[in-house]
């Protein structure tokens, strides 16, 4: 049985407290918050829990050997430091950091203190974002030639971060998690239609060294909510819709044969469009298997699929983003 602490009780943690309550082999033992109408609806919902306004409650607290930070960006890195430095296992709410600097102190001291470190990228675990590593990994949709995503709607204007920083992890972990490839230089641009030059709209293009290409599209200025993905194989296409509610997955019998290009001037495609395919996806909620890996890498001491490295991995890219933005679309090397 793992002693679970949870800080922060905003949004996101009522999720996070839900799953980590139900989940087996762990005994979801504080929440703190430092907002007392939070606390108040803990004790309401869940009256074993005990609650503390203070994270430090919980990170000092002997009884607790694992602690999930779901609190704002800018505060992950200082809790998660604490909390491994105090000898507890820590799950971290994406992205996992502000900085990759601060992402590679994180993942050096768990690994000194054997400690395991792991942030919340939940898509990973939704049946869709599993059938489609699978579809993937068997080969259905053969050789991976590009990864096209838009995440937008009409979003809440966040004050401290731009659009990407908000917006991408999610696709940003699923296409590190779906493509082993390493990427090699991005480039982005945005704009900013406010006074305080956070972007609100931001295209960003991850270049890889193989022949693929990953480009995102994120906006919190769009009259119409989209959350799509596309990922072209040259034997299949899938398209990921988020906002279907159960035929999320389609795969597209659809595809190319490219026959020449001897002559530069005239090259010669064949074009095949047949079957569509609606594969059945797991309707587990995504949380609970985040919860459940969790618990299990710490008690079999073994590395959750969505891991620190996963999770720096994104905040690198998210960075890097921010250095091409600011320089009008420069690519940046990795
Ligand atoms: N995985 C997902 O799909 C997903 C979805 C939404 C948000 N998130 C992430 O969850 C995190 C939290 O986001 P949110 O929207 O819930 O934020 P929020 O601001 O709504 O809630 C944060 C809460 O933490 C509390 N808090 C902050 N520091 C504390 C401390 N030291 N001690 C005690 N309480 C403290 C605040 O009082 C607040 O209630 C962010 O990292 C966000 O990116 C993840």
């Amino acid at each position: 049985m793992l002693h679970v602490g949870v800080i922060g009780y905003g949004y996101w943690g009522p999720n996070i407290v839900r799953n980590f309550f139900s989940a087996p082999n762990c005994a979801l033992k504080m929440v703190a918050d430092g907002r007392a109408e939070r606390r108040a609806l803990i004790n309401k919902t869940f009256p074993s829990i005990e609650t503390v306004a203070d994270g430090d409650e919980i990170i000092n607290h002997p009884q607790i050997e694992a602690v999930v930070v779901a609190t704002p960006v800018f505060t992950h890195y200082a809790l998660a430091k604490k909390a491994l430095l105090a000898g507890k296992h820590v799950l971290i709410e994406k992205p996992m950091t502000s900085s990759v600097a601060e992402a590679d102190e994180l993942i050096e001291l768990a690994a000194q203190k054997g400690l395991t470190l792991m942030c919340d990228h939940t898509f990973l675990y939704t049946g869709a974002v599993q059938k489609m590593k699978e579809l993937i990994t068997t080969g259905v949709i053969g050789t991976a030639g590009y990864f096209d995503s838009t995440r937008i709607n009409l979003g809440l204007f966040q004050p401290d971060v731009n659009v990407l920083w908000d917006l991408a992890p999610h696709d940003l972990s699923i296409l590190t998690y779906l493509i082993e490839d390493e990427p090699v230089s991005i480039n982005a641009t945005g704009i900013s239609h406010t006074r305080n030059s956070i972007e609100n709209i931001a295209y960003m293009t991850v270049n890889y060294q193989s022949n693929f290409i990953a480009h995102f599209n994120c906006s919190w200025t769009s009259p119409v909510k989209v959350r799509q993905t596309l990922i072209a194989g040259d034997k299949k296409m899938i398209l990921y819709n988020d906002l279907e509610p159960s035929e999320k997955v389609r795969v597209y019998d659809t595809g190319y044969v490219h026959k020449s290009d001897e002559d530069k001037k005239q090259i010669m495609v064949d074009y095949r469009t047949g079957d569509v395919y609606i594969p059945k996806l797991s309707g587990k909620e995504a949380l609970a298997g985040v919860a459940e890996d969790f618990v299990q890498s710490v008690l079999q001491k073994r590395k959750p699929l969505s891991n620190a490295f996963l999770g720096r991995a994104v905040v690198n890219i998210l960075e890097a983003s921010q250095k091409s933005i600011k320089a009008q679309g420069k690519e940046i090397k990795f």
